[in-house]
C-alpha cells in the first residue's frame, strides 16, 4: 500500500472555521445551562456567535476580533474559591460587553464594586421596572418587563462610572457604564420566560455592537465552499456517510467545493432500517449527485455480533468493525485516486463546545460510536464544515443547498442502528422482525402528521415471548415496544403521549402484519431516568 498515501498530519484539535464568518459576538461561558441558548439567540439575528470557555486567554479573544462580548450566567458565586473567572483585562478592551446574571456579578466584582449573597434569593418569574428609558440597551421597551431571574447573589455597590437602569422589587436588574461600553442584566434575556428578551439582545447586537446581520445561509455556503476549495486544492477527500442529516449536509457542501474528488463511503452494517441501504444511495447519489461507494458489509458485522448479548460489547463490535471496513475502503480509494488527503466529518457545534466547556465533557453513559474514532495510522486532515453550527442551522443550510426534506427532516438514528433496539442477541431473524415493526411505527406516525414534531419515534424488539391468540390459533411470539420522545438535543427527553388512534393502528398492524410479534407495549419512560435507546 506504500504507493497509496493515506498518512498525513493530524490538525490541532478544536480549531474553528471562524475565518468563514464575518462579524462575531464572543460568548464567554461561565457554566450556565443557558449559554448555548444565548449563542442561538444571537445567530437567529443572522449574526455569528462563538462560545468560548471563560478562561480563554485575552490574546485569543482579541485575535477573534469580536464586535461584542457576552458574559454568560453560571451557577457559582464570585466569592467561591473555584469561581470561574475571565481575564479582567477583557473589561478594558473597549469592545461592547454585556454581562448576564453571573456575568453581571463578575463585572461588578472585577471592577471594584460589591457583590453579596442576597437575603432573598430570586428564582423564577419577576417584574422589572425600567428606571431610565434613555439606555440604549433598553430602548423601545415598556417601563415594566416580565423577566426570568435565577440568582442567589446580588450586586450591592456598583463600580464607579456605573449606574442602575432597572430594578426588580428585590434587587437591581440592569446596570450600565456606556463610557466603558459595558452593560449588564441580572435576569436572563435569552430564555423564553423573558418575552422581551430578544429585543434587549437585538439592542445590544445591532444598536450597541453595530452588527450588520449578514450571516445568512447563502453567505455561509458561499464562504465555506470557497474555504474548502482553497484548503483542499487538488487533493482528495473521503467521507463516511450515515444517511443522516449531518454527514449528508457536510458531504454536499464539500461536493459543491471539490466535486468528485470527494468519495463518500456508505456502509451497510446489517442493522440499518428496512430498505435504508438502497434509499440512502438513491437520495444522495441520484438526487444530489454525490460520488458514493456503497459497501454491503452486513455479513461481516452480523458474524461478529453472533452470540453477543451485552449492550456495550455490541456497540464496541459495531464501532470497531465500522472502522475496519472504512479503513479497507479508504485504502482502496487511495490506491485508485493516487492518495487521500482529507476526511470529512459532520461534527456539530454542541460537540465542540462540550469538549472545551468549563463544565468539562459530560459523563459517558453509553459509548457513542461515530466516525470520530479512526485509527491513528489514518492521519488524514479533517474537514468539518459544520463544526460551528447547531442542528437547526444545519437544516437551514441543507434547505438552501436544495437538499430534500426527506433527508433534512430525518429523526436521529444511532450509529449502532437496530442493534441497540434489539435486546439480547442480534440475529438476522430479529433484525427482519424489527425492520418490519419499525416501518409500521414510523409510517403511521408520518401518516398522522406527527413525524416532524417528534424527536425520535421507533420500535424496539424485546426477546420476551408471550402467549397470544390469533383466529383460533395459539401464538407464542416476541414483544415490540413503541418509543416516541420529545427532546431538544437528546440529553433529556419526555415520552410523547401519542394519540390513542395512532397507537391503536400501530398495535393492530404490527400484530397482524409482522409474523413473529404478537404483543405491543408502550414505553412511558422519560430521560432521565431512562435513556432514549434501550441499550
Ligand atoms: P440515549 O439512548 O443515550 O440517546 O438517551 C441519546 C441520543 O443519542 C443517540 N444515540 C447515538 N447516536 N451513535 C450515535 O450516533 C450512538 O452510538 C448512539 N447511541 C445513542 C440516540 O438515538 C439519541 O438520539
Amino acid at each position: 500500500m506504500g504507493s497509496c498515501p493515506l498518512v498525513l498530519v493530524f490538525p490541532p484539535p478544536g480549531l474553528p472555521n471562524w475565518s468563514v464568518h464575518t462579524q462575531t459576538i464572543a460568548i464567554l461561558d461561565f457554566g450556565s445551562q443557558y449559554t448555548q441558548l444565548i449563542a442561538r439567540r444571537v445567530r437567529e439575528m443572522n449574526v455569528f456567535s462563538a462560545v468560548l470557555p471563560c478562561t480563554t486567554p485575552l490574546d485569543e479573544i482579541r485575535a477573534l476580533g469580536p464586535i461584542g462580548v457576552i458574559l454568560s450566567g453560571g451557577p457559582s458565586s464570585v466569592y467561591d474559591s473555584d469561581a470561574p473567572a475571565a481575564d479582567p483585562g477583557l473589561l478594558s478592551l473597549g469592545v461592547p460587553t454585556l454581562g448576564i446574571c453571573y456575568g453581571l456579578q463578575f463585572i461588578v466584582h472585577s471592577l471594584g464594586g460589591k457583590v453579596r449573597s442576597a437575603p432573598k434569593r430570586e428564582y423564577g418569574p419577576a417584574e422589572v421596572l425600567i428606571e431610565d428609558g434613555s439606555s440604549r440597551l433598553l430602548a423601545g421597551l415598556p417601563s415594566s418587563l416580565q423577566v426570568w431571574m435565577s440568582h442567589g447573589d446580588e450586586a450591592l455597590e456598583l463600580p464607579s462610572g456605573f449606574r442602575r437602569i432597572a430594578a426588580s422589587s428585590n434587587a437591581l436588574a440592569a446596570i450600565e457604564d456606556p463610557g466603558r461600553r459595558i452593560w449588564a442584566v441580572q435576569f436572563h434575556p435569552e430564555v423564553h420566560h423573558t418575552p422581551l428578551g430578544p429585543q434587549i439582545l437585538r439592542n445590544f447586537v445591532f444598536s450597541i455592537c453595530g452588527a450588520s446581520g449578514d450571516w445568512t445561509p447563502a453567505h455561509f455556503i458561499e464562504s465555506t465552499v470557497a474555504g474548502i476549495r482553497e484548503k483542499v486544492g487538488s487533493g482528495h477527500a473521503i467521507c463516511g456517510l450515515s444517511g443522516g442529516v449531518d454527514s449528508s449536509v457536510a458531504a454536499v457542501l464539500v461536493h459543491r467545493a471539490i466535486g468528485n474528488r470527494l468519495t463518500c463511503v456508505f456502509v451497510n452494517n446489517g442493522v440499518l432500517r428496512k430498505n435504508e441501504f438502497i434509499s440512502v444511495q438513491k437520495n444522495l447519489r441520484e438526487r444530489l449527485g454525490l460520488n458514493i461507494v456503497a459497501v454491503d458489509a452486513s455479513e461481516r458485522f452480523l458474524s461478529k455480533l453472533a452470540g453477543v448479548t451485552e449492550p456495550e460489547k455490541k456497540r464496541k463490535i459495531i464501532g470497531a468493525e465500522f472502522i475496519a471496513v472504512f479503513d479497507d475502503e479508504a485504502h482502496r480509494i487511495a490506491c485508485e485516486t493516487g492518495g487521500v488527503d482529507y476526511l470529512v466529518q459532520g461534527t456539530l457545534y454542541p460537540d465542540v463546545i462540550e469538549s472545551t466547556s468549563v463544565r468539562g465533557p459530560s459523563q459517558t453513559i453509553k459509548s457513542h460510536h461515530n466516525v470520530g474514532g479512526l485509527p491513528e495510522h489514518m492521519k488524514l486532515r479533517l474537514i468539518e464544515p459544520l463544526r460551528d453550527l447547531f442542528k437547526d442551522e444545519v437544516r437551514r443550510i441543507g434547505r438552501d443547498l436544495g437538499m430534500p426534506e426527506g433527508i433534512l427532516g430525518r429523526q436521529p438514528f444511532p450509529g449502532p442502528g437496530l442493534a441497540v433496539r434489539i435486546l439480547g442477541e442480534v440475529t438476522p431473524e430479529r433484525i427482519a422482525l424489527l425492520q418490519e415493526a419499525d416501518e409500521i411505527v414510523v409510517g403511521e406516525i408520518k401518516s398522522a402528521g406527527l413525524y416532524n414534531s417528534i424527536w425520535q419515534s421507533f420500535a424496539v424488539l424485546l426477546p420476551v415471548m408471550s402467549v397470544g391468540v390469533m383466529g383460533d390459533q395459539r401464538t407464542y411470539a416476541y414483544t415490540a415496544a413503541i418509543r416516541a420522545v420529545h427532546s431538544e438535543d437528546g440529553m433529556t427527553a419526555d415520552w410523547v403521549p401519542l394519540p390513542h388512534e395512532v397507537l391503536k393502528r400501530i398495535s393492530s398492524r404490527i400484530v397482524n402484519e409482522v409474523r413473529g410479534i404478537n404483543r405491543v407495549v408502550y414505553d412511558i419512560t422519560s430521560k432521565p431516568p431512562g435513556t432514549i435507546e434501550w441499550e
